[in-house]
């Protein structure tokens, strides 16, 4: 049995495999409407979600499956104090697969320590966002036609914003990349991702000007500052509105520089970038819910 908990379980080969199949269920998605009739997907979500549960939702939905589960901890018997341990053994034996989000960091690692079906990690505190990541990769492979040989900028909290450390992983592992972490010093990327670059020998560089690093970069990866992450408010107030991408900005960058983001935005990205041909934000929704797809049917060995 696979979990997914973080890109890394899959290997490059098996990523490719899974974007092909994506592309796949895009172009013949009759063939894929009935393969997991009779099959349950559970989305376990401790913490707040638009995109990923509601996309996760209808991936199972669109292969013919059906869902269940919470859409909060507050509505679960977590508030009675069950841990996420004895929540999946539960949870196991209603469902064939699922999706869990929580606060912590390693609880989708636990669950799957105790699941008797496979877990993807829905994200898991600042830790790791592995199905959000694997989209942002079949979004640039569409748009850029490869995955290779790119300069990717990556912009805003990069301390807490768990998509970026699944993004950098999975990407560092692709020939010729090289990373532009353009934030606040207090937002700086962990460690625990440059030691993988440096072991890897992957080139980066850090800087706290968003103008100087434009002009250089395939892709422009922008996050916003994660509030709920925050000791203190004073700081998140502060720092919350640090980078504005606008289209004067944007004007500096290359012709087929494409701008991706997680979503949600906040004040990060100016709505004018939304009529640029280069603004992938929201197709990156679309290719969202094609590679669930793929991973829910890869998970459940149906592919
Ligand atoms: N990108 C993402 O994880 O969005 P949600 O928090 O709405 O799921």
């Amino acid at each position: 049995m696979r979990h997914l908990l973080t890109p890394q379980d899959f290997s490059v080969e098996e990523l490719e495999d899974l974007f092909v199949l994506a592309d796949d269920i895009e172009n013949n998605s009759a063939k894929y409407s009935h393969i997991c009739d009779g099959k349950k997907l559970a989305t376990l979500f401790y913490e707040p979600s638009t995109r990923t549960r509601l996309s996760h939702e209808t991936a199972m939905i669109n292969l013919g499956g059906s869902v269940i589960g919470f859409p909060s901890g507050n509505v679960s018997s977590a508030t009675k104090g069950e841990s996420v341990a004895d929540t999946i053994r539960v949870i196991s034996c209603f469902a064939d697969i699922a999706a869990i989000r929580h606060p912590k960091e390693g609880a989708a690692a636990v669950a799957a320590a105790y699941s008797s079906i496979p877990i993807i990690n829905a994200g898991d505190g600042g830790h790791q966002h592995p199905t959000q990541t694997l989209l942002d990769m079949q979004t640039i492979r569409r748009l850029k036609g490869r995955l290779s040989d790119m300069t990717i900028g990556i912009c805003g909290d990069l301390k807490f914003g768990r998509t970026v450390h699944s993004l950098v992983e999975a990407m560092s592992r692709y020939e010729g990349i090289s990373f532009v972490f353009i934030s606040p010093q207090e937002l700086r990327m962990p460690d625990y991702v440059t030691d993988i670059l440096h072991d890897r020998g992957i080139d980066y560089e850090e800087v706290t000007k968003l103008e100087d690093a434009i002009p250089k970069l395939d892709v422009l990866y922008m996050t916003r500052v994660q509030k709920e992450r925050f000791f203190n408010e004073e700081d998140y107030i502060r720092l919350k509105d640090f980078y504005i991408l606008d289209e004067k900005k944007l004007a500096a960058a290359k012709p087929d520089c494409y701008i991706l983001h997680p979503l949600p935005r906040v004040n990060e990205i100016a709505p004018e970038v939304d009529n640029d041909p280069r603004a992938a934000y929201f197709l990156q929704v679309k290719y969202g819910v094609l590679v669930r797809m793929a991973v829910i049917l890869t998970l459940l060995e149906r592919n």
